[in-house]
């Protein structure tokens, strides 16, 4: 799956979150890029501050023609299991917070994307999904008709050999809606989809923080607060100068294809266990007869990421 030189139409759902934040950044002000809506679902925290994040955001970047919308508060099935633990009770700790002018739309963002697909031509869409993938599975549960027009799903999620950051087996967005995972994985649409064995080979270090404070603009200053803050817990876990920049693989991906190493894999999701809920089962060596439903990328080039990262915060 390679870009076309127009302009990718793209919608993003997410639930910030520090790393889904640099991420929206890093898309919002992206010529390459045309955002059609940013729909918020409940994952780090609550769908009622993940949409307040998402207009706080979209806001900050200078996009007020971006329409914000909040999808399904909590999973398909389970309930919701969220991460102040890690992003901070506001889910984007370390930002300086001001109430958004921008207005929540009253449409459903589940009903956001329905509608943008209908309208759409065939492999039109992109769907950049960085939290739980519950209103995506939602969207194609509602309305089976949207899948031909989806170009393309390039997620955030899942683990295969770095094992799991929530559970021993499970990584966070899969976690957290296992089920609406699996009609993802299911749906026949390409994915791209950027686990923790790739994300966790762009670790923030407090020299990347600096440069990025250096930019000297609105952007770049929220963005090193944010990161200042978003590196304390996972770097004391995984003994690192920083977090993994997770949800900003995706967007960088759509941007610079060649930073980001892809393997075709069959990917499946464990939904009933207990002890193992939320796993991905990638089969990266090709064990099973499963036709690879997914291009899962397995190594990053962390110079170049960092290079697109501050070269595009320079430019806000
Ligand atoms: O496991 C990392 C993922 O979970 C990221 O998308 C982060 O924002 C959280 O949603
Ligand atoms: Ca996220």
């Amino acid at each position: 799956m390679s870009n076309s030189s127009q302009k990718i139409p793209i919608i993003i759902d997410c639930d910030p979150g520090q790393d889904d934040a640099l991420m929206l950044f890093l898309a919002l002000n992206a010529p390459e890029l045309d955002v059609r809506g940013v729909v918020a679902c409940g994952g780090n925290v609550p769908l009622a501050r993940t949409e307040l994040n998402c207009r706080i955001l979209v806001e900050m970047a200078g996009r007020l023609d971006v329409p914000v919308f909040a999808g399904c508060d909590g999973p398909m099935v389970e309930q919701l299991f969220t991460a102040e633990y890690l992003h901070g009770e506001t889910g984007i700790d370390g930002i300086d917070f001001f109430e958004p002018t921008i207005k929540k739309r009253d449409q459903h963002g589940v009903d956001f994307i329905i509608e943008t697909l209908r309208a759409a031509d065939v492999d039109e869409i992109t769907l950049v999904p960085t939290g739980p993938l519950t209103n995506i599975a939602m969207a194609l549960r509602k309305a089976p008709d949207i899948l031909p027009k989806i170009k393309q799903i390039v997620l955030m999620g899942g683990a295969s050999f770095e094992g799991g950051n929530v559970t021993p087996s499970a990584e966070f967005n899969i976690y957290v809606d296992p089920h609406a995972a699996d009609v993802v994985m299911r749906c026949g649409r390409p994915i791209v989809m950027f686990g923790l064995d790739v994300t966790h080979q762009v670790m923030t270090d407090p020299q990347l923080v600096a440069d990025i404070r250096s930019l000297d603009n609105k952007v770049a200053h929220a963005s090193a607060g944010m990161l200042d803050f978003f590196g304390q817990y996972d770097a004391a876990k995984y003994s690192a100068e920083g977090g993994p920049l997770h949800d900003p693989c995706t967007i960088a991906w759509l941007l610079e294809p060649s930073i980001f190493d892809l393997k075709p894999c069959h990917v499946a999701i464990e939904t009933t266990s207990k002890l193992t809920r939320g796993h991905t089962a990638v089969d990266f060596w090709g064990v099973t007869e499963n036709t690879p439903n997914v291009e899962w990328a397995f190594k990053a080039n962390k110079q170049r990421f960092f290079a697109l990262l501050i070269e595009r915060l320079a430019q806000y």
